[in-house]
């Protein structure tokens, strides 16, 4: 594990979290006082700094901004009641960072560089952690090539960067999501399944023309067929069919969230019957039709459980059952929770103590 002399601290002069409240930001906009920069170039890791959060000084010849050579990761820490800061699976972000790297041609982050940066910034930054229940600090680790050059080579320079934002809810109410069947956000042999940043990019577009139509969000389906499900947005997709809880098997077109895996946990857990497989747009409206589809949700770092009340698919809304009345999903959300803010026993040793 990396210790603070590997790291260069150049601490803030005056905090300036007494300019928010915490607790209620709107997402992603303000960022807290210190910010992590690791280094790679001549073939290593050099010097990592942790300084006042601000602009970082590149030429817009930096090979990301040309040839996509960005990825990043997104997680979260909570605060307890005694004011003590924990991470959620960091270790499963650290893994699927280098997972993404190796694929889109970057060098891996050593774990001592993002364990030991990550730790060391919360450590400075905990005053910015919300105390509310549905709050948390949203931490944005990322690698990007830092290259001066023209021309489509990896780059030999890069830099891994970690910023923090206090964050409460991404979705304010349950959302209506529309299935997409004329763009796709993944090919197999493509790179569906990392965070690399031209996957958002690429969805931008699709998902405003489904904001134009009403829907907050798309469900993406397969792009041979577009006949399966695979997820919503920047979150995987979840049914309760009946008794059992369904959602698309991974695959290399798909994300492997940590909350999916959390939530899969959590459930098998409780008894209840699990199936990862494919899952048909058919199968789905089949289970609409014979009043089998009890809930239908999203779920990721930043939206958590994101309860979908409407489908649209093929012109016609398929109408949800309300969220009142659904079970599983508003249990397995309060149980992450209490797991996250650390009122209930974490019996898989998910947190981590900052
Ligand atoms: N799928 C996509 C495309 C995402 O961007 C995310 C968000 O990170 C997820 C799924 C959910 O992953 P996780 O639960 O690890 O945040
Ligand atoms: C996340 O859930 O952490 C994401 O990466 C989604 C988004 C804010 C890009």
């Amino acid at each position: 594990m990396i210790t603070t002399s590997d790291i260069k601290i150049n601490k803030i002069a005056k905090s300036r979290v007494t300019d928010y409240d915490v607790n209620d930001v709107p997402f992603g906009k303000c960022f807290s006082d210190h910010m992590f920069v690791a280094e790679y170039f001549d073939g290593k890791w050099q010097t990592s700094t942790i300084s006042p959060y601000g602009d970082v000084p590149q030429s817009y010849a930096m090979s990301s901004l040309h040839y996509g050579q960005a990825i990043f990761e997104g997680m979260k820490a909570y605060k307890n009641d005694k004011g003590e800061v924990s991470l959620f699976r960091p270790l499963e972000n650290f893994k699927r960072l280098n997972k993404s790297a190796i694929r889109m041609c970057m060098p891996e982050v050593p774990e001592e560089i993002f364990m030991g940066g990550l730790l060391e910034l919360l450590k400075l930054d905990s005053a910015w952690v919300p105390t509310s229940d549905s709050g948390s600090l949203y931490i944005r680790p990322f690698l990007i090539a830092t290259d001066e050059a023209i021309g489509v080579k990896p780059s030999e320079s890069y830099k891994f960067i970690i910023i923090t934002c206090p964050a409460g809810k991404y979705y304010s109410e349950p959302i209506k999501v529309i299935v997409e069947t004329d763009y796709f956000r993944a090919v197999h042999g493509g790179v569906g399944f990392v965070k690399a940043a031209g996957n958002y990019g690429r969805s931008l577009y699709p998902t405003k023309l489904a904001q134009q139509k009403g829907y907050q969000q798309v469900i993406w389906t397969d792009s041979a067929t577009h006949h399966f499900v695979e997820e919503s947005g920047t979150m995987n997709l979840m049914f309760v069919l009946g008794d059992t809880l369904l959602t698309p098997a991974l695959s290399d077109t798909i994300l492997a969230g940590i909350t999916r895996d959390s939530v899969l946990a959590l459930a098998r857990d409780s008894g209840m019957k699990v199936e990862e497989r494919k899952v048909s747009l058919l199968e789905v409206a089949e289970a609409y039709k014979n009043g089998q589809l009890n809930e239908a949700f999203g779920c990721g770092t930043a939206a958590t459980i994101a309860q979908i009340v409407g489908i649209g698919f093929e012109g016609k809304d398929f109408v949800l059952p309300p969220v009142a009345d659904r079970k599983f999903s508003t249990k397995v959300d309060e149980t992450l929770r209490l797991i996250r803010k650390g009122k209930v026993e974490d019996k898989f040793n998910w947190m981590l103590k900052v």
